[in-house]
C-alpha cells in the first residue's frame, strides 16, 4: 500500500535519514550512524509512550512500528533505519512493503552478521526481548549464515527497564545479569559455553561493560550498531543517495512522551549531553493509516 506522499515525493539525497526505536535504545545505533556518516542529517523517533515493544504481541509491534515509521516518512526521509531489534524481527516486511521504494534497513541481519564474524567455535548466545526470542528471527538469521552454529537465545526484559532507568552498573545490575545468564555461561561444561554474545536489543549496549565484568574477557560481546552503519552506508552509496555537500549534518530528536526523561537517559545512550529542549514531543495519533490510502 503506497501513501500519497510516497507517490508524489522523489527520494532526494538531501533528505534526512529516519531512525526509530521504542525508546532511547536506538540512540546506540544512531551514534554509530552519525560517526559513520557525519555529513548526513538524521531524524530519530523514540516511541517512549508505548515502550516496551518487546513484551507486546506481533500485531501490536507491527502497528506501532508502522505508525512510528509513518511519522518519519511524512516528514520526508530518504531511508528508514529500524533501530529496534524487536521491530526488525517482527515488522520489517510490513515496513518494507509500505514504504517501498524508500529503503528500510533493520538491525537484526547486521547483528547476526556481527555475531557470525566474531564467533570462533560457532556457539552464540543471543540476548533480546521476549518477542524477538519467541519469533526466532535471530536464530534463523545466524544459522542461515552459519548452519553449524549452536544458538542459545535468552529473553532479558529487565535489561530494557534497567537501561531506560540509566542503571548500567552496580550490584543490582550484576545480580540481574547472573540471574539471566548463569544457566548459559556458568552451568554445564565450560567447553560447551557460547564464545560470543550478541546484544540483540538496542537497549543492551549500555550494559556491555557490566556484562564484560560478569562474563570475563573470553566471551566476544557484539552488537549491531557498527554493522548496521556499514549496511546503511552501502545501500545509500548503491542508490546514489549519499550527500556530499556538508561536513556535519543535523540530528533531530522526537519522542512520543517525556522529552525531559528522553534527554536525561538518552544522553547516556547517545554519548553526548542532551537538553529537554533538544527533544520534540510528537503525537502518532494521525499516523493510524497510510495517508491517501
Ligand atoms: N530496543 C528494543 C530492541 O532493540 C527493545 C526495547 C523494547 O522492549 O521496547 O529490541
Amino acid at each position: 500500500m503506497r501513501s500519497k506522499l510516497q507517490r508524489d515525493q522523489a527520494i532526494s539525497n538531501s533528505l534526512p535519514i529516519g531512525v526509530f526505536d521504542s525508546g532511547v535504545g536506538g540512540l546506540t545505533v544512531l551514534r554509530a550512524l552519525v560517526n559513520r556518516l557525519p555529513g548526513e542529517d538524521f531524524v530519530y523517533l523514540g516511541d517512549t509512550a508505548r515502550l516496551p515493544y518487546g513484551t507486546k504481541s506481533p500485531a501490536s509491534i507491527r502497528q506501532y512500528s508502522l505508525q512510528a515509521a509513518r511519522q518519519l516518512h511524512e516528514r520526508g526521509v530518504k531511508c528508514l533505519v529500524v533501530a529496534c531489534n524487536t521491530a526488525s524481527a517482527i515488522a520489517l516486511d510490513a515496513l518494507t512493503d509500505e514504504f517501498d521504494p524508500v529503503p528500510v534497513i533493520g538491525v537484526l541481519e547486521p547483528g547476526a552478521a556481527a555475531a557470525c564474524q566474531a564467533t570462533r567455535a560457532g556457539r552464540i548466545a543471543v540476548l533480546a526481548t521476549e518477542s524477538t526470542v519467541r519469533g526466532g528471527a535471530y536464530q534463523a538469521a545466524i544459522t542461515r549464515r552459519r548452519p553449524d552454529a549452536i544458538v542459545t537465545a535468552r529473553s532479558c526484559p529487565l535489561f530494557v527497564a534497567l537501561a531506560e532507568e540509566g542503571w548500567t552498573d552496580g550490584p543490582i545490575v550484576e545480580g540481574v545479569i547472573h540471574r539471566y545468564l548463569d544457566e548459559i555461561f556458568v552451568a554445564g561444561a565450560a567447553a560447551a559455553h557460547p564464545d560470543t554474545l550478541v546484544l540483540g536489543c538496542t537497549h543492551f549496549p549500555v550494559l556491555a561493560p557490566t556484562l564484560r565484568k560478569v562474563l570475563g574477557p573470553a566471551v566476544a560481546i557484539v552488537d549491531s550498531a557498527e554493522t548496521t552503519a556499514a549496511s546503511l552506508a552501502d545501500i545509500l552509496a548503491r542508490r546514489g543517495l549519499l550527500r556530499h555537500d556538508q561536513a556535519t549534518g543535523t540530528v533531530t530528536l522526537l519522542a512520543t512522551d517525556g522529552p525531559e526523561r528522553f534527554a536525561r537517559v538518552g544522553a547516556v545512550f547517545l554519548g553526548r549531553p542532551l537538553a529537554p529542549a533538544d527533544v520534540e514531543l510528537v503525537d502518532l495519533a494521525f499516523a493510524q493509516t497510510p495517508s491517501g490510502a
